[in-house]
């Protein structure tokens, strides 16, 4: 098996080390040569890398090498594979897009709704930029892009580079979700096969089935309904909010027993109870800054200090695990078959080709090809077509540094729906932003002064 060259963009994402534990559990499916981080914030990412070259040394003796740096160059050059998961604005602008959302008793969430939308405008110039450099450093390299808002970055990156065919956004909700599949039925998560559709933290599984063939989605909606519904993969089993989340997932089964939902549908079938629960001054932002992050940096602190893993416990969780698995049948044309998010061009009948949907597809040496879903019935087509449209404006607010874009778009979601209330969100986030979107900002002004 050839050994791959792996370079990690965003080395300091508080999902590092689970990745790098994932890397050490999938050696054999995933076998390296060597990783690089990079990141441009090289003090976030030393205190990782530090962590990192400890472990390495202990449970991957086979590596060639590690390094990190902060040069794009030296980085990204001769690399096979390239992992991105970076975050523009760190978290401190994601508190402000949950915060300023629940100011005018809108959903504040990292991806959906107004949030959705700002930390999209934010993301996609610096993928683009990325995207551009990876492939004049590696203009071979797979790229796969975990960088959110994912269903928007995808957009813009499907106009940008339409003739990419190395480039690959995916999720780990539904592997998440299906992880807690697994639990119910007392299967691995890699031997279910699953039929779904939608576009990213918006989609429904229609089956769950075995490698065998054999449905088990009746026994996992009765399993729903009766007994409750939990979080089982290890960076979210014990996380409060994440409870609450796939909590909603009964509710939803109740309510909607067709399919077995994402959990992120939660934000658009019940947007003001989910504005009701939320306490602005604790949004999921701070939430994963006292959590997570603290959790994550503690963790390194204490590897470097030591000199050793010996004395801390390090996990291994299905958002690396999935990330992995995918790359592999890419490296080795495995043919698994992994949900991810592709061009529409046909798969789902009656939405059009030049948009991009989640779903399963058979992932190989030239790419995913995903598998037909033929046509879906009215109630999931309304719902997917105003999400669509609001992620295709999003994407033509950034082209076109256009307020009017983004008032349309805003107004359009599911989340918040009156055009006065879309308004005063765009205001401030519009503020909020100034550094991010200095054009939109100026846009705004000549809005403002007609
Ligand atoms: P984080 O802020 O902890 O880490 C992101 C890192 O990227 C930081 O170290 C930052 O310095 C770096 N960075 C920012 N801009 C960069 C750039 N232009 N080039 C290189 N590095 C850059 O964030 P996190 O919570 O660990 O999340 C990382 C990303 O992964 C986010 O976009 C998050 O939304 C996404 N994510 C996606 C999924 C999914 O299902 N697709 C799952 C989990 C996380
Ligand atoms: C899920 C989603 C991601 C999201 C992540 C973390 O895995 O698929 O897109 O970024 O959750 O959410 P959190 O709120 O815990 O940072
Ligand atoms: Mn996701």
């Amino acid at each position: 098996m050839k050994r791959q060259n792996l370079v990690v963009v965003g080395g300091g994402s508080t999902y590092t080390i689970g990745m790098i534990m994932s890397l050490v559990a999938e050696k054999e499916q995933f076998p390296l040569k060597s990783i690089t981080f990079y990141d441009t914030n090289a003090e976030r990412q030393e205190k990782i890398a530090k962590a990192t070259e400890i472990i390495l040394r202990e449970k991957y003796p086979e590596l060639d090498s590690f390094h990190y740096t902060t040069d794009k160059e030296e980085a990204l050059s001769n690399a096979d594979f390239v992992f991105v998961q970076i975050r523009t604005g760190g978290l401190a602008m994601r508190e402000q897009d949950e915060q300023i959302p629940l100011r005018y008793e809108a959903v504040g969430q990292e991806t959906c709704g107004p949030g959705g939308m700002a930390y999209g405008l934010r993301s996609i110039g610096d993928m683009i930029e990325l995207v551009n450099d990876i492939r004049t450093y590696s203009p071979d390299a797979w790229i796969l892009n975990y960088t959110n808002p994912a269903a928007i970055v995808a957009e813009a990156l499907r106009r940008e580079f339409p003739a990419d065919k190395k480039l690959l956004n995916i999720c780990d909700m539904p592997a998440a979700i299906m992880v807690s599949y697994a639990g119910i039925l007392g299967k691995d998560v890699f031997d279910l096969v699953p039929e779904y559709f939608g576009l990213n933290h918006f989609g429904w599984f229609t089956k769950i089935l075995d490698k065998e063939g054999n449905d088990h989605t009746n026994t996992i909606k009765r399993a729903i309904t009766e007994d409750g519904f939990i979080p089982e993969d290890a960076e979210i089993a014990n996380d409060p909010s994440w409870i609450h989340t796939f909590k909603q997932v009964e509710r939803m089964v109740t309510d909607f027993p067709e399919y077995l939902p994402n959990t992120y549908l939660q934000y658009y079938l019940y947007p003001s109870q989910m504005v009701e629960k939320e306490d602005p001054s604790t949004t999921r932002a701070r939430q994963v800054i006292n959590g997570r992050e603290k959790r994550v940096h503690t963790l390194a602190d204490q590897i470097i200090e030591d000199g050793t893993t010996e004395n801390v416990e390090l996990e291994v969780d299905i958002h690396g695990r999935y990330m992995i698995r995918v790359a592999a049948s890419m490296a080795y044309n495995n043919g698994d078959i992994f949900i991810v998010m592709v061009e529409n061009n046909g798969t789902i009948a009656n939405l059009p080709d030049d948009v991009m949907v989640e779903v399963p597809a058979m992932i190989t040496n030239r790419g995913p090809k995903p598998f037909a879903v033929g046509h879906i019935s009215t109630f999931y087509k309304g719902l997917i077509e105003g999400q669509l449209a609001y992620e295709k404006l999003v994407v033509d607010a950034f082209y076109e540094n256009s307020y009017e874009k983004a008032l349309q778009a805003l107004t359009l979601n599911r989340t918040v729906v009156d055009a006065p209330r879309a308004r005063q969100i765009l205001d401030d986030m519009i503020e909020a932003n100034k550094d991010y979107w200095p054009a939109l900002h100026a846009s705004k002004q000549v809005v403002t002064n007609q």
